[in-house]
């Protein structure tokens, strides 16, 4: 496509090009009200002067014949007042008035004429123009009255042209401002169809140009910029999980086959069956491994497996303690469960359970100190409009700087590594709140670890 073919085409000069319409209407009508209330006004007060002057005259010959309108036409023919007058006999002869002789009359019987008219203005001679009425009156005598509407014709000219100029200033301005602005606009839809091409052909980096007047297009780039933002880091932890992924499940595979290769020089059925269940024994942990990534996965999508609906966070922590409790006594600790009861968000309730429970597994596992039991309270409560549920030991407690990083996938610390886990527990609780619009709270329990799932309080609908 051309150049100015593709401004024409634009959004802008096609509202530009509307307004200006709507505009150039309303000021022909607006100037088009002017002139006809004035110049057309005008024309037919003068006309209706003349006629009532030519039905004086006429009554005044009724009444007195010509005698009686003679002298009222010599004494108006006098004044200076742009009033034209003629008196003729029958045959045409000029009898009073201030016109020299009868203008040429117009075919049939026309009464309005208009004629040019000499008029004597200090020493030029000026050429305007009459309009008069016509009448024979009767005896055959002509009486025509008129007035020089030259005034009248001029001001009308300029009201007219004023007109012309106005819808010519008016349409050349909409024009050229409407090119201007879809110009204006076109040059920024092209910058960022530019920039998304750049980004396109794979540098992710790139973001779209944005004005900085906060108008609709840089509304529209920031939005597109911050969607760039979100995939740019989504694609960045993508590599990073993958590359953990593959990482993870390298190590129990070539546990596995190591394994399975000492089993098998060993030529021993003893040392088979070994291997072979120690093999089964990976495999769960590796489909415990993928299993909890596909569920974070799902949870940071944003599926909820059985739909949002209304959950009881006080009986959830009821029911989840209630299978904790024996396994806290049977390490010889105590689990203390509390919830202030009717607590509700709306939530996916098997997903929320599965976040405590990996609290709580965290709890049994970390929040002891060595040769210490576990002593561990689950707790709900209201804060504000937010339903607060909490888990803590009184376990090392994770350092500050690493509360950070252990929702990553993966991640375990140093001293955990002797426990049994895949470092996706609280990665899951992670993406289980990001999917409720919660967060998950690590703090320190002075000693130990309390960790708090805080979740929007549901609005009753
Ligand atoms: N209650 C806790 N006390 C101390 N450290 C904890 C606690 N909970 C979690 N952690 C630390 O955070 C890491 C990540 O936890 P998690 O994601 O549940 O993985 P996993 O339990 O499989 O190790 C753990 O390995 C541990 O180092
Ligand atoms: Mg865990």
């Amino acid at each position: 496509m051309t150049g100015p073919l593709k401004l024409l085409r634009t959004s802008t000069f096609r509202l530009a090009a509307l307004y200006l319409i709507l505009f150039a209407v309303s000021v022909a009508a607006l100037l088009g009200y002017v002139y006809w209330n004035t110049a057309v006004l005008l024309q037919e007060q003068t006309d209706y002067t003349i006629q009532a002057e030519v039905q004086a005259l006429s009554d005044q010959y009724q009444l007195r014949g010509i005698n009686g309108i003679l002298d009222t036409v010599r004494r108006r023919s006098t004044d200076d007042t742009g009033a034209v007058y003629l008196l003729a006999a029958p045959a045409g002869q000029r009898i009073a008035g201030n016109l020299d002789d009868l203008p040429v009359m117009p075919k049939g019987d026309a009464n309005w004429i208009e004629f040019p008219l000499g008029v004597q203005n200090g020493a030029t001679r000026e050429n305007h123009v009459a309009r008069a009425f016509f009448t024979d009156l009767p005896g055959g005598f002509k009486l025509i009255v008129g007035r020089d509407v030259e005034p009248l014709r001029q001001f009308a000219t300029i009201i007219r042209r004023t007109i012309y100029y106005a819808l010519a200033i008016a349409l050349v301005l909409g024009l050229g401002g409407g090119l201007l602005m879809s110009r204006n606009f076109l040059r920024r839809v092209d910058a960022i169809t530019e920039a998304s091409r750049t980004i396109m052909a794979g540098n992710m980096s790139g973001r779209m140009p944005v004005a900085g007047s906060n108008d609709e297009l840089d509304r529209l780039a920031l939005a597109l910029n911050e969607m760039l933002d979100q995939i740019e880091s989504l694609m960045g932890a993508m590599k990073e999980v993958s590359s953990n992924v593959a990482h993870d499940l390298k190590t129990p595979l070539t546990r596995i086959k190591a394994r399975v290769e000492a089993a098998l020089r060993s030529g021993s059925e003893t040392e088979y069956r070994a291997a072979l269940e120690n093999t089964v024994d990976e495999s769960d942990r590796l489909l415990d491994t993928f299993n909890a990534l596909l569920s974070i996965a799902r949870a940071e999508a944003g599926q909820a497996r059985g739909g949002l609906s209304a959950v009881d966070v006080s009986e959830l922590i009821a029911d989840v303690a209630e299978l904790y409790e024996p396994m806290a006594e049977e390490e010889g600790g105590t689990l203390v469960a509390s919830a202030a009861p009717g607590l509700h968000v709306l939530g996916d309730r098997q997903l929320l359970a599965q976040a405590l429970t990996n609290l709580l597994d965290n709890a049994l596992k970390y929040g002891a100190r060595d040769g210490e039991t576990p002593q561990i309270t689950v707790s709900g409560a209201l804060e504000d409009d937010k339903v607060v549920i909490t888990v803590a030991d009184h376990g090392p407690g994770i350092p500050a700087e690493d509360r950070g990083r252990v929702t990553d996938r993966f991640v375990r610390l140093d001293e955990s590594r002797t426990k049994p886990g895949n470092g996706l527990g609280l990665s899951l609780v992670w993406g289980v709140m990001k999917l409720h619009k919660g967060a998950l709270v690590l703090e320190d329990n002075a000693p130990g670890l309390k960790a708090s799932l805080v979740l929007p309080i549901r609005t009753p609908a």
